[in-house]
């Protein structure tokens, strides 16, 4: 039995996953109805405010679901939100028992719905595949915890550590696989954010290209707003945002507002913009997590100040050198200071290694 509901739930995820992109600040969701053993519906979260993973699964079902089973990776809603209660769909179809992977910790939900359910005579069973569900709506659960996006720092890098040669040369560190792969990241994440010397250097568009790829929003971080316009970065294919100095008077941010960039104006700590600060402001804007491409100062202050998450990390068989270094500034005296990953999983893409790992500071 518990392998079969691990089944199920790992298909419930499958059907999570593919609102990618496109539900935020909502979870991704997925739900299964299985009855007497066959799946007779799936559907997940496909857009933000509309119907729910559960909705689409028993509006799917080619037979009446109810004595069903449903799998469901996140607590179903008992409150009215954008879409009625999904506790009272699941109710009114008669669901024999309902298998759940996470408990929405959100405040107005908090296994309020799981008993809604049980008193409804629903039978219900938590913590089915809990670390994969709260893996995915990794953004989701820390945004309700710190209030603040998830940070996921994503880089190419050789094998030595290194993000460029000292030229500033990059281009390319990994192969085409790893590439495509790194534009389907862009699509997952709400929005990205570099440093201004990779703008300068770069000079990338920073968008998901490739077929039905949705562009996150960019950003820069850069003092004193020096970046030329014409940058790729600053062009319509996707929102931008400029975080710099709260120093910045309100007649260049308007000219900037009038160029359709905002911008999200912090103090300095140590000579760096406050970042914190920063993601706090980005929050509230429906942003719940941001991929950092770059390039090694900005991985380095995030990783000091203990912002970053998570890795996202392409390895290339291939040694640069002395190089920029992903992780660029003074190092750690002790092994004891260093920063930890746990590995959540790794793949290769040709010769090249992906590693996706969550980041564990030391004590
Ligand atoms: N292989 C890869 O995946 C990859 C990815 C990205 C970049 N790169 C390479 O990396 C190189 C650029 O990296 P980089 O280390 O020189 O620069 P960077 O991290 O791109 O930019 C650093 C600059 O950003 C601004 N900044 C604003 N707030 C900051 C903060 N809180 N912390 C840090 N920086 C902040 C600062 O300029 P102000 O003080 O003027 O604001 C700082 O000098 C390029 O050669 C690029 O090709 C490679």
């Amino acid at each position: 039995m518990t392998d079969m509901n691990e089944k199920y739930m790992s298909a419930a995820l499958r059907e999570a996953i593919k609102g990618a992109g496109r539900v935020s600040p909502n979870p991704l969701v997925g739900a299964l109805v299985v009855k007497k053993g066959n799946v007779i519906g799936k559907g997940y979260h496909r857009l933000y405010g509309q119907a729910h993973a559960e909705v689409n699964a028993i509006a799917s079902c080619f037979e009446n679901p109810a004595g069903s089973d449903l799998y469901v990776n996140l607590e179903p809603c008992s409150h009215h939100g954008k879409t009625p209660p999904c506790t009272d769909m699941i109710i009114k179809h008669k669901f024999k028992r309902v298998f759940i992977g996470t408990v929405d910790p959100s405040p107005h939900s908090a296994g309020k719905g799981i008993e809604i359910l049980k008193k409804a005579g629903i039978d219900v069973f938590t913590g089915i595949c809990e670390e994969k569900c709260r893996v995915l709506n990794a953004p989701f659960f820390h945004y309700l915890k710190h209030g603040t996006p998830l940070i996921i720092l994503k880089a190419a890098v050789s094998l030595d550590g290194s993000l460029a040669t000292d030229s500033g040369d990059s281009k390319w560190i990994t192969n085409e696989k790893s590439r495509k792969s790194a534009h389907k990241l862009r699509n997952l994440y709400d929005a990205v954010l570099v440093g201004k010397n990779t703008v300068l250097k770069d000079d990338l568009e920073l968008t998901a290209r490739y077929r039905h790829g949705r562009n996150p929003v960019r950003i820069v971080a850069e003092k004193d707003l020096s970046l030329p316009l014409d940058r790729k970065i600053f062009n319509n294919s996707a929102a931008s945002i400029i975080i710099t100095s709260e120093n910045i008077s309100a007649s260049v941010e308007t000219f900037y507002n009038g160029k359709g960039i905002s911008l999200v104006k912090v103090s300095e700590k140590a000579g760096y913009l406050d970042l914190e600060q920063a993601f706090k402001i980005i929050g509230t804007k429906g942003i719940r997590s941001i991929m950092v491409e770059g390039g090694g100062t900005i991985h380095n202050y995030l990783l000091k100040n203990r912002l970053a998450q998570r890795l996202n990390l392409f390895i290339a068989p291939k040694l640069i050198g002395s190089g920029k270094k992903f992780f660029f500034g003074s190092g750690f005296e002790k092994i004891s200071d260093c920063i930890d990953f746990d590995i959540i999983s790794s793949k290769n893409f040709d010769n090249d290694i992906f590693i996706d790992a969550s980041i564990r500071y030391p004590d």
